[in-house]
């Protein structure tokens, strides 16, 4: 009986082809499935590593329309473009495939009618849908804009109102337009196929709650990140309802039924299915079996996406795919949350942020600029709350990990084992096991820690086995030993235990900075690693076996990492300015630009329309954010008289642990109104600066009883 074994079916987020990716796209989907998948192959697992470009949508053809060229140049140039960036940032996919493609069109249309021909997972329905008249079409979400019937925000899109965060339905638009035309669009009467998600709530909520499928353990729900299970059970609570699956548009994989003329699976029915015609191209190309990778008991299939992509793949798609019947469900979606840049949301219209292919065009003369900035992104994941990505830390990640700490430890046993045994590993002595236990343990946690996706902890371990190496050599002293006897055997011992700490490091480096592994690799003359190799040297270290055998030649020493402040070559910190200085322009400009900074002064009232407000004084007990927004933070607020919930719009600026404890002024007497099923009792006052910045209004005397009335 042949043993099976198993097999990882790993996906990061097809991205849009509408444009290029900026540093949060990297650290959220692809620089973490990277270093995983990395880890993988060097341990010696089965490991299929696909994405692609999802160039369906409204995303794309709005891009189009902007550009006044068609939707093909659009995807053709963006997918070219991303899929080079990727590579040349090291990011190992093995296949980055397209979903304009005929085969994925194919596997699109089989997948639809699979679930179409079970009979039981689709619905008819015939609704009424804005219409243009002008230009002959019905118009997605994004097509349609009009007055945010929650913020009087006069340019929310049919489907979220970019003010308030609120989500939409272009239903819900007072006033709305056609993005084309700029006229009123009518309603019109269309049919479109449903997917019965309701019906799969029950199986969804023991499958994500508990980790159980059909009865059986499927996975460790422990193992799934808080916020990713949060999210879908917050969405299971609200119920699940059918969800239209196809659109009218011409841009997109047609409906394969005789009555669907015009019509196309919607963009996030037909993007997950990329996945698996991304893995079919692949096993055409190498003449391997797709289905073996996607079907049965052995595979391990997880997704790598952003924090807003978490619905449709631990909802949304296990549920087709379950609908379906063959295929087997992720056993962990570690999705990220969002990297924010200098303490800012990316914003390419503000100029705030960088892209990945600028910053390889800006850092071309940085060595190691493909390395220095995957280890500052990944020593920064933003894996359970947002992150902030600054320049300063990049310098410092690079500077003091990479240069000070590993280029420094591997420069002395290079330079040290020339000095004392022209560079051959001397003859090694019997206690390697025991001295080696420490780093041991430490790479094995390292391991597990990437098997957990905790791969922000794994960057620390890597760096703790250097800097246990260098401790090793500062208490050994080699060179003290040298000085006082060339010929005392102790200098053998230590080189020779530090020398295979170096060739550790060799791996530990691999899946954060791969460039600079292959050189460590060669510099030490371990050559490339194979497949395995990593599990093999986990294997002998424990045995006291060395990696680098006694009498193995080693290189010339040569510097790894050349520190970015550095006072005899300024050429690695003036890049560094040069980026700073284009965000403090972008931040003058905006300051410039601001007048007039506040709104005017209201109309006048009288004192009877002031004492009409009741204001008391009060304290922040609790805060979380609620789920699904940008903005929403649910308070728990003690106004002396009585506790109150309370909903506020500081999310983007506030983390709830730093608002618990805060004293508040609160409009106590404001009609209690529910936001997203929360009722509110109340408000919190806030003063916004001239930059939008809200901050709390407070008794100048913190001392003040809660309850205080303000007047
Ligand atoms: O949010 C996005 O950028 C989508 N293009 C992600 C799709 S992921 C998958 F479903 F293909
Ligand atoms: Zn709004």
């Amino acid at each position: 009986m042949s043993q099976s074994k198993k097999r990882y079916m790993v996906t990061s987020a097809l991205p849009y082809a509408n444009g290029a990716l900026h540093l949060g796209h990297l650290a959220g989907a692809y620089l973490p499935a990277d270093i995983y998948v990395r880890y993988l192959r060097m341990k010696g697992e089965e490991v299929l590593f696909v994405c692609g470009s999802d160039e369906h949508g409204a995303a794309i053809t709005m891009r189009a329309k902007k550009e006044g060229v068609s939707p093909r140049e659009i995807i053709d140039k963006y997918h070219e473009l991303n899929k080079r960036t990727f590579e040349r940032l090291g990011i190992s996919f093995d296949i980055y495939h397209r979903t304009s493609a005929p085969l994925h069109r194919e596997t699109a249309q089989q997948f639809f009618l699979k679930l179409y021909e079970r009979g039981d997972q689709f619905e008819e329905r015939v609704t009424e849908q804005y219409y243009d008249e002008e230009y002959r079409q019905f118009l997605a979400d994004r097509y349609i804009v009009g007055t945010c019937p929650r913020c009087g925000y006069e340019e929310a899109y049919g489907d979220q109102c970019e003010k308030c965060g609120s989500a939409l339905s272009p239903l819900e638009l007072i006033e709305p337009r056609s993005v084309l035309s700029g006229k009123p669009p009518v309603l019109r009467q269309t049919k479109h196929w449903y997917f019965r998600l309701n019906r799969h709530e029950g199986w969804l909520r023991e499958w994500i709650g508990k980790g159980v499928l059909d009865g059986k353990p499927h996975h460790d729900p422990a193992k799934w990140r808080k916020h990713v299970i949060g999210q879908c059970m917050s969405w299971l609570d609200q119920g699940l309802q059918p969800r239209a699956i196809t659109r009218d548009l011409d841009w997109g994989v047609p409906v394969p039924l005789p009555d669907a003329e015009g019509k196309v699976l919607y963009v996030w029915f037909d993007a997950p299915i990329g996945y698996i015609s991304a893995t079919r191209q692949w096993a055409m190309d190498q003449g391997d079996d797709w289905e073996r990778w996607w079907k049965g008991e052995d595979v391990q299939l997880i997704h790598f996406i952003g924090k807003d992509n978490i619905v449709f793949h631990c909802i949304v798609f296990p549920a087709m795919l379950k609908a379906h019947g063959e295929y087997a469900l992720p056993v962990n979606v570690p999705a990220n949350q969002f990297l924010n840049f200098e303490g800012n949301k990316f914003s390419k219209s503000r100029g705030w942020g960088i892209e990945q292919h600028e910053y390889l065009e800006e850092f071309k003369d940085f060595p190691n600029k493909e390395d220095a900035l995957r280890w500052a992104l990944a020593r920064n994941l933003p894996e359970n709350r947002d992150s902030d990505f600054k320049w300063d830390d990049f310098v410092e990640f690079h500077d003091k990990e990479l240069a000070d700490n590993l280029g420094n430890f591997i420069n002395r046993v290079v330079v040290l084992t020339n000095k004392y045994f022209g560079g051959v590993v001397p003859s090694l002595g019997n206690d390697l096991k025991e001295t080696l236990a420490p780093v041991v343990a430490l790479a094995e946690k390292w391991a597990a820690e990437i098997e957990d996706f905790n791969l922000k902890n794994a960057a620390l371990l890597f760096m703790e086995v250097s800097t246990w190496g260098n401790q090793f050599l500062q208490e050994q002293a080699p060179w003290a030993l040298y000085k006082a006897n060339p010929e005392d055997p102790r200098i053998a011992q230590v080189m020779g235990a530090a020398l295979q700490i170096a060739a550790l490091l060799g791996y530990l480096a691999e899946p954060f900075i791969p460039f600079s592994a292959a050189r460590l690799r060669k510099l030490l003359g371990m050559g490339a690693w194979a497949r395995g190799d990593w599990s093999k040297a986990m294997a002998s270290l424990k045995e006291g076996k060395p990696l680098l055998p006694e009498g193995h030649r080693i290189g010339k020493p040569e510097i790894l990492f050349a520190k970015i402040v550095d006072r005899r070559d300024d050429s690695r910190l003036k890049i560094i300015e040069r980026q700073k200085a284009k965000l403090q322009a972008v931040l003058e400009v905006e300051t410039k630009n601001q007048a007039p900074a506040f709104p005017p002064i209201a109309d006048q009232i009288n004192y009877d329309d002031f004492a009409r407000l009741d204001i008391r004084v009060g304290t922040i007990l609790a805060a979380e954010r609620v789920p699904k927004t940008d903005k929403l933070m649910k308070l728990q607020v003690d106004l002396g008289l009585e506790q109150r919930t309370i909903v506020s719009g500081i999310a983007h600026q506030y983390e709830p642990e730093q608002v618990v404890g805060q004293k508040v002024l609160v409009l106590a007497n404001l009609a209690p109104r529910k936001l997203r099923g929360i009722l509110s009792q109340g408000m919190i006052l806030m003063a916004e600066d001239k930059n939008g910045r809200l901050v709390f209004v407070q008794p100048a005397d913190q001392g003040v009883d809660n309850g205080a009335k303000v007047s």
